[in-house]
């Protein structure tokens, strides 16, 4: 794999400042954001009322723990214009989140904002290795999401030049590929398994691709998975995050050098871990609820919004600022399984240690009669596989999940192409219990 570590020079200076300096930042900006937030949003007026607070008793970033949270439900509760801070007309985009549980939230952005955003993706880009002049495929989809334009404005802004062709039309994705020699491509890495399998079914070899360098996110991934992306590409997959609620992607970016966590890009995004049950904050390195506040956020200022994230803290290292370690998971998706709890993620670690199955998965949870069951639905790599292989396949399976993980799964090996593929975020999880 190509050399990837960008020159010290090109870094904004504030990615390798002092802590001291970050923290003065922050807690400026800290304050301005209390204060537009609570003079300029009805629901943090009422929501700090309540609380008996006030911007200005925010002397410290420690006091910021004395303000009151933010949840999804709220956001919902002031659909859909409800939580912005400056008059419509101020507002030049807007994103919203699919709704399919319910009213989708909706999230607005002013110039600024826009600006901003370009500014930290374009960051993070260059963190993950690409360079002013390289050629970047985003294969995030556009449209509401914030994937497929976040990544597209911080590429121009970088100086790539933009292939946007967003998600879906597989066959057209790796004919692009081979034809424009994108250096980068923006993806999830569940639709990059699928892009994999498109490579192999029209014969050419992954690992003669153009591209130096996959960044991948808007879905929980394991490091077995980026190994297995980089030996099937020959390539670097590092990790990107982000909520449409505080911005969309480009809050936290893996360091390519490194990859070694995400550095959240604190001198816009202020991060906190607590814990999910007590609400109180974590010691410091332990693991919790990622929770964030917007520092230069106009339009759509956020204060503590809980993210249901699980990740936990981690002083800074090719940058200055704050690493998160990967995601495991997000509470909504932990599976108790009974009595153990279990992420998507741990079932992916084990079936990637499996090496003749393929990363596709899906988790399947159905209740038989009391008890909760779980099913792991796999495939193979390759083609025309013995019954006998398979059954081999599954009790290894079945023993690395029951060894590791600690709960018995029934597992199911099938063909290739069996499991239904996602060109956007991959549904892991199908709960079929009939309390869901
Ligand atoms: O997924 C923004 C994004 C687009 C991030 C492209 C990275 C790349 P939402 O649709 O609002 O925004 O979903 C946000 O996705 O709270 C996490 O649960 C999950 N997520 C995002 N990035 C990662 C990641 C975009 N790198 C939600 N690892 C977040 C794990 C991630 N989960």
């Amino acid at each position: 794999m190509k050399e990837l570590t960008p020159e010290r020079s090109s870094l904004e200076p504030i990615e390798i400042a002092s802590r001291d300096e970050i923290m003065a930042l922050q807690l400026r900006r800290m304050k301005k954001t209390l204060l537009n937030a609570y003079e300029n949003v009805p629901f943090y007026r009422s929501s700090f009322d309540a609380a008996g607070i006030h911007p200005e008793d925010l002397k410290t970033l420690g006091d910021l723990a004395k303000f009151p949270f933010t949840v999804k439900s709220d956001l919902r509760d002031n659909y859909p214009f409800g939580m912005f801070a400056v008059p419509r007309d101020k507002v030049v985009r807007i994103h919203a989140s699919s709704g399919t549980t319910g009213k989708p939230t909706v999230v607005g952005y002013t110039q600024n904002d826009i600006e901003m955003w370009s500014q930290v993706m374009a960051r993070s880009i260059r963190a993950g290795g690409g360079r002013a002049g390289d050629i970047a495929h985003v294969a995030y989809g556009y449209g509401l999401f914030t994937g497929g334009l976040g990544a597209h404005y911080g590429a121009e802004k970088l100086g790539c030049t933009v292939i946007p062709i967003s998600g879906g039309m597989t066959e057209r994705q790796v004919n692009l590929i081979t034809d424009f020699k994108p250096d980068i491509i923006l993806v999830t890495p569940s639709y990059m398994l699928a892009v994999l399998d498109e490579f192999t079914r029209q014969g050419i070899d992954p690992r003669s691709s153009s591209m130096k360098v996959g960044i991948f996110g808007a879905e929980p991934w394991t490091n077995a998975m980026r190994e297995d992306i980089e030996q099937a590409f020959d390539m670097h997959a590092v990790d990107i995050y982000g909520l449409s609620e505080v911005i969309g992607p480009g809050v936290a970016m893996e360091c390519v050098e490194t990859k070694d966590g995400l550095h959240i890009w604190e001198d816009h995004f202020y991060p906190e871990i607590i814990n999910p049950e007590t609400l109180e904050p974590v010691e410091e390195g332990e693991r919790g609820e990622l929770v964030f506040t917007s520092l230069t956020k106009e339009a759509f200022p956020i204060i503590r919004y809980r993210t249901r994230d699980l990740t936990r803290l981690l002083p800074g290292s090719a940058r200055s600022m704050r690493r998160m370690e990967k995601i495991t998971g997000r509470t909504d998706d932990l599976i108790i399984l009974r009595g153990v709890n279990v992420f998507p993620t741990q079932i992916e670690e084990q079936i990637l240690r499996v090496k003749s199955l393929s990363p596709h998965y899906q988790i399947v949870l159905e209740r038989t009669g009391p008890m909760d069951a779980m099913s792991v639905n796999v495939e193979t790599v390759d083609n025309n596989t013995t019954a006998e292989q398979r059954s081999g396949w599954m009790k290894e399976l079945s023993a690395h999940i029951k060894g590791v993980v600690g709960v018995s799964a029934k597992i199911s090996v099938s063909e290739p192409g069996s499991i239904e593929r996602s060109v956007g975020k991959a549904v892991r999880v199908i709960d079929k219990r009939n309390n869901k």
